[in-house]
């Protein structure tokens, strides 16, 4: 007798079926991974793709000789690639129809957002700053400039600005197309010099000045650049940002297009300008200036190819400004990093490098104007540097990050240690430490202003969990201390910070021998059960570290999906020093590797997260990085890669304008000791048939070459994984670099979640 099968023993044998079938494309003795939902390469194969028959030869220290090694997608080196990237962007388009939580996710991103903020700085006269700061309430907004007195921050201090303090003094909207770029108040606190950029263009270029009594408000006035109501005065030729008031308040300094100085009168015709200082053709070198804080004297600075060092001079304005000045040399070559602090008298500080001090000393210089004297105009005349007296000598534990010089002869000097700030307020004039300032931020990220002859020092802090902190640090003269307290706490649409934490940990390294910082963040009291995806960040090369400010995009995924996000600082960066730089780079690269790594295996013991549900968002040399890891990491440990600008040709590395920095980074290909070790992991020449794959989406951006790459390298990767991976279980796609920043983290932050089967958070 047969007996009709229940539902329920149907569906299991269904089940016990389907656990026995073998997935197709899963290969032998693997874990099987089941498909991403929707995901189907067998109905919808990868758009085909031509491969080439180019092979190139490279010397090889381990093989003695010459290793072959074919690129068959050469071509998109040279090639226009608008074919491939229009199939492929189809074809992307197919899967990420099916992303349910875009949208939530494009709302979460603009919801994240906080309006710009930009703490309040004071200029003009002694005893009496005028305060000015800029809001912009959103990406589609225009900003304004707000002007304020002491009185009127004090007074918005006690209801923590509820009100903004002051009034608005510029409605970008009335500038005629353009906006802001760099504004400053004259000495005599009358008049503003302001430049602009026009956001056609988006050309720096125009610079304009009005009377601080006249502000831009007034809609019903016609509309023209700069604004209704300036003076007649335009400066077209310009670089901005180097302009800088002379002490007369009446004329100002700027730079010219063709890098000179040049000086302009209020009321004359710009081209009756002085040229200062003539452009330094032969060494491609840029000049700019500072008037120092009395307004008696120029500092002149001279660069070579953009590095940091430079030469400095310093005139003194009474004898007029004129193109053959009389000048003193601080310093002749390039060998040390400068900056003009402040001076009393003929008593000048700077804060420097030197071969001996890396990490940046305060200087004093006691200079004989009488000495001054005429020279050519590339300064040859000048062999010899000052003689300087060390007044803050060097830390060898940490470097000096920024300063600010306030109530005429204090400092104060935020170091950076171990990725981490601290504040020392000392005395200029004595070198004495006068206070260490604790303010409970887990960031390195911050902007701070204050007038040279002010008391109050505005301090903001941008962290993980927040978008900004503005704090009030005001100088007691009879304690010789600040006292200080938040004024300000930004806030943002719908997330609360407060609901949100922020922790500094670190990871043992995969030898033991050293320990890997990082930042977490996310939700206050969640629940550790391994059931959350962790968003993976870093960047771990050229010495660079990615600052730890507020971030809207992974702050919006964190919001989203009760996820963790990690800003891993592996070695490759400098932030445990140049130490942890030159551990991560060159024949030591695979530490960068490894360090990730072993954070990621932190997070999974610690129950934030399991296997697959790890997701690397990285870009430029991260995205390099973050290729390798997925070619090297256990099969179905990293659940989506997405990949911006990336370098992923390492063979090829050289094959770009920037390939010296390259080289001294990574090591160049056609050296053979180099080619060694980038072919070991070159992401491009070791991805593994036989593995599944995460989720990979990688967006190609043209341009800047010194921090990511040609798109070509993009190009080649994604042809690549398809070709080696037909089957894979998890779409490979190539992105659309043209979308705005926005679109790009909505569109991989949901697709990682749809894939890795992430539920948004009610
Ligand atoms: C080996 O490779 C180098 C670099 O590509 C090339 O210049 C050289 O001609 C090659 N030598 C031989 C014997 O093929
Ligand atoms: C810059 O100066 C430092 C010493 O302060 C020196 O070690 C370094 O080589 C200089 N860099 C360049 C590019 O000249
Ligand atoms: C990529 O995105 C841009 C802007 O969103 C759009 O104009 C362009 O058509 C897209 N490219 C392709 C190939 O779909």
């Amino acid at each position: 007798m047969i007996f009709p099968l229940s539902k329920t023993a149907l569906s299991f044998v269904v089940v016990i079926l389907a656990l026995f079938a073998p997935a197709k494309g899963a290969s032998f003795g693997k874990r099987v991974q089941s498909n991403a939902p929707g995901w189907d390469p067998h109905s919808t194969p990868f758009p085909p793709v031509h491969r080439g028959d180019v092979v190139f030869q490279y010397r090889s220290e381990a093989a003695k000789g010459n290793v072959s090694v074919p690129d068959p997608y050469n071509s998109f080196e040279t090639s226009n690639a608008e074919d491939f990237i229009n199939s492929q962007i189809a074809f992307t388009k197919t899967y990420l129809d099916k992303l349910e939580d875009l949208p939530a996710m494009r709302t979460a991103i603009s919801e994240a957002t906080p309006q710009t903020f930009r703490p309040p700085r004071g200029f003009g006269p002694k005893g009496d700053p005028t305060y000015l700061y800029y809001t912009n309430e959103g990406p589609d907004k225009s900003g304004k400039l707000h002007i304020a007195k002491q009185s009127d921050l004090d007074e918005a201090a006690k209801n923590h600005f509820a009100t903004l303090p002051g009034k608005v003094f510029i409605d970008e909207t009335l500038l005629g197309g353009e906006i802001l770029w760099y504004y400053q108040i004259s000495p005599d606190g009358t008049k503003l010099l302001y430049s602009t950029v026009d956001t056609k263009t988006n050309l720096i270029g125009k610079m304009y000045v009005r009377d601080v009594s006249s502000p831009l408000t007034d809609k019903s006035k016609p509309t023209q650049e700069g604004g209704f109501g300036r003076y007649t005065d335009v400066i077209t030729d310009l670089q901005a940002g180097s302009e800088a008031w002379s002490g007369d308040s009446k004329s100002f300094f700027y730079k010219g297009t063709d890098t000179s100085v040049k000086y302009h009168v209020i009321g004359t015709d710009s081209k009756d300008d002085i040229t200062v200082v003539q452009p330094n053709k032969d060494d491609q070198g840029d000049w700019w200036v500072q008037v120092s804080k009395d307004g008696k004297y120029l500092v002149l600075y001279g660069t070579v190819n953009g590095f940091d060092n430079s030469s400095v001079y310093v005139a003194s304005l009474d004898q007029g400004v004129s193109t053959s000045m009389k000048w003193l040399c601080i310093a002749p070559d390039h060998a040390s990093s400068w900056n003009y602090i402040t001076n009393f008298g003929n008593d000048f500080y700077s804060q420097t490098s030197s071969k001996d001090a890396p990490n940046l000393q305060v200087v004093r210089f006691t200079l004989d104007f009488t000495k001054a004297t005429k020279t050519d105009s590339s300064f040859s005349t000048f062999a010899k540097g000052a003689d300087s007296v060390v007044v803050i000598p060097q830390r060898l534990d940490a470097s000096i990050a920024y300063f600010v010089n306030f109530d005429t002869d204090k400092l104060l000097i935020i170091y950076e240690k171990d990725n981490a700030l601290e504040f020392h307020v000392f005395n200029l004039k004595t070198g004495m430490k006068l206070q260490k300032i604790d303010l409970d931020v887990l960031s390195t990220s911050y902007e701070v202003h204050a007038s040279p002859f002010a008391t109050h020092v505005y301090l903001k802090i941008s962290a993980l969990n927040s978008p900004g902190q503005l704090y009030d640090l005001k100088w007691n003269k009879d304690s010789n201390q600040f006292s200080y307290q938040l004024v300000y706490q930004q806030k943002i649409h719908t997330i609360d910070p407060a609901a949100y934490t922020v922790q500094r940990l670190s990871a043992p390294s995969k030898a033991g021998d050293v320990k890997v910082p990082f930042f977490a963040l996310h939700r206050k009291n969640l629940k550790f059960d391994g059931s959350h995806p962790v968003i993976i960040n870093f960047y771990a090369a050229y010495g660079y570290v990615l600052p730890t400010w507020y971030d809207s995009h992974h702050m919006a995924f964190v919001h989203n999906y009760d996820a963790v996000y990690i800003l891993a600082a592996p070695r490759g960066g400098d932030e445990m020093g140049e130490g942890w730089h030159k551990a991560g780079q060159l024949q030591n690269k695979q530490n960068t590797f490894d360090d990730v790594l072993s954070v990621i295996q932190f997070a999974i013991d610690q129950k934030w997260t399991s296997p697959g549900k790890v997701i690397l968002n990285v870009q430029s040399p991260a995205a390099l990085a973050g290729a390798a890891i997925v070619n090297q990491a256990p099969e179905g440990l990293i659940g989506a890669y997405i990949g911006t600008q990336g370098l992923y040709d390492m063979l090829r590395s050289d094959q770009s304008p920037k390939k010296a920095t390259r080289a001294a980074e990574f090591g160049s290909p056609s050296d053979p000791k180099a080619f060694d070790w980038l072919r070991e992991y070159s992401p491009l020449h070791n991805i593994d048939p036989k593995k599944t794959y995460p989720t990979i989406l990688i967006y190609p951006l043209d341009g800047d070459a010194d921090t990511g790459g040609e798109a070509w390298h993009s190009f080649k990767q994604v042809s690549e994984l398809q070709y080696s991976l037909p089957n894979n279980p998890n779409p490979i796609l190539l992105g659309n670099g043209t979308d705005t920043q926005e679109e790009r983290s909505a569109t991989a932050f949901a697709l990682a979640a749809h894939t890795l089967g992430s539920k948004l958070v009610e």
